[in-house]
């Protein structure tokens, strides 16, 4: 039955269409959690889930996983054939665990090095050679350049932000905690170490760890972060000068010092007289300003959020630790864990602050959960914030200037939605 006074169907269409054009980007529902092969599928692929990071000044730690007691070595060359003339030989170590009736593979733990900067490295682990990775070191000097996502999980949103951070290049890439949301299910961790290994084979991935990776269970599991420090160490322990304790907070420079990062523990102690607060007094007193024009840090739950999501969370972590970091001048703090973006002004106790970072909020990787859409009334402190999937992108140009974009997933398009140049802390004399 047809009512032709009434407008068409069409027209409802074509109107909800501009009206959608002209609103804000309308946002799509989560995705599925993708088929990336699963441990079982994907026995015989060895070695596997191969990610890099950073160790020192010119080191880099590769991991891998194999289902085989093959040798911890990687031959490394510039040349991609591995003329022998240009290879070098690194072992490592190897080791594993047991997560209730689970047992992970083996997992290689080679560091590589010394490395020049800005270079094209060719490597391959173990004793399967016909696998061929290589890798680019980071550059000596700025210009420098992070790719930064935090909760990524691995559904086909992650793969689209995955897409976007590949499409463009970078140096390194920093990760503000939630990984694989594997949650327990231990071959989760495998089929994520598979879904990112093409980006993390070939650039140093810096991570953090999240809520998601505790993976504690009361009496069955009591021990926290077993499967995330076996699997994603960092270099905690790389200068012996300033050791951290713990693989849930280091810190370490890039550009030849000119950029220092710093990876916070929010579900490590962080209280005062605790591990985590004496080491971060003495890494950020180590600090020359003229020499290190550029301080990052990194935590898993913001201590600035204006969503609805995980209010409060990250406040007990704020009250210890802000005022070393607002003493410190720190330029930026990247916070995960609230499935959005947002960004504020620089902020200290709460106000604006013109010598307090920038807080970025950046858990917007492409997680299982869906987006954090509900949001409490705009404080003045909070300039730009949106749920939409995306990444974001840090370029520090030199001493003075760094540019930020956030990069939304618009229907698997990244789009740049919000950019500001940033200038550091230690260039404006008002803040020393
Ligand atoms: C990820 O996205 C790319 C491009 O859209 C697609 O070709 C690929 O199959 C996806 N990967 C997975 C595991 O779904
Ligand atoms: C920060 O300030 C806002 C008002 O702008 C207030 O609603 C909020 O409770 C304050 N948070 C803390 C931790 O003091
Ligand atoms: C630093 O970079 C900014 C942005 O590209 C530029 O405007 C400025 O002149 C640069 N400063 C120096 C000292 O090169
Ligand atoms: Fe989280």
């Amino acid at each position: 039955m047809s009512a032709p006074h009434l407008p068409s169907a069409a027209f409802f269409a074509m109107a909800c269409f501009l009206a959608c054009a002209a609103a804000a980007y309308q946002r799509p529902p989560p995705r599925e959690t993708l088929s990336v092969p699963l441990a079982d599928d994907a026995d015989g692929l060895t070695p596997q889930q191969v990610h890099i990071s950073l160790v020192g000044s010119d080191g880099m730690r590769i991991t891998w996983i194999t289902d085989d007691d093959s040798p911890s070595t990687v031959e490394y060359s510039t040349s991609s054939t591995f003329q022998q003339r240009e290879s070098k030989v690194a072992t490592g170590s190897s080791s594993s665990y047991s997560y209730i009736l689970y047992r992970s593979g083996q997992i290689h733990d080679v560091v590589i090095g010394p490395l020049s900067p800005s270079t094209v490295y060719y490597y391959r682990c173990g004793s399967n050679p016909t696998r061929k990775f290589s890798f680019k070191t980071p550059p000596s000097s700025l210009p420098f350049r992070f790719a930064v996502a935090g909760d990524l999980g691995q559904t086909g949103w992650t793969n689209s932000t995955l897409q976007h951070v590949a499409a463009q290049d970078y140096d390194v890439l920093l990760l503000p905690g939630d990984l694989s949301y594997a949650d327990c299910r231990q071959s989760l961790w495998d089929s994520f170490g598979r879904l990112v290994e093409p980006l993390a084979s070939s650039r140093p991935w810096m991570v953090t760890q999240g809520n998601h990776e505790i993976e504690k269970i009361p009496v069955i599991h009591p021990q926290p972060f077993v499967a995330y420090n076996s699997r994603w160490r960092m270099p905690y322990d790389a200068d012996p000068a300033a050791p951290s304790a713990s693989n849930l907070y280091y810190s370490f420079d890039v550009a030849g010092g000119a950029v220092h990062v710093i990876m916070l523990g929010s579900y490590a102690d962080f209280g005062p007289g605790s591990s985590q607060h004496t080491w971060l007094s003495f890494d950020l007193a180590r600090l020359d300003r003229n020499r290190t024009p550029w301080v990052v840090a990194l935590i898993h739950a913001p201590w600035y959020n204006s969503n609805a999501a995980h209010q409060g969370e990250g406040e007990e972590m704020r009250q210890a630790m802000e005022a070393q970091l607002y003493g410190a001048r720190v330029d930026v703090v990247f916070a995960g864990h609230v499935h959005a973006y947002e960004r504020f002004t620089r902020v200290y106790d709460n106000r604006s602050d013109p010598c307090g970072p920038v807080h970025i909020i950046i858990g917007d990787g492409g997680n299982r959960e869906g987006l954090a859409s509900e949001y409490l009334d705009k404080p003045k402190i909070s300039v730009f914030r949106e749920a939409s999937f995306g990444h974001g992108r840090l370029e520090v140009a030199n001493a003075t200037h760094a540019l930020w974009t956030w990069n939304r997933n618009d229907d698997d398009e990244a789009v740049v939605a919000d950019q500001v140049w940033l200038t550091s802390l230690a260039s404006n004399p008002a803040c020393h």
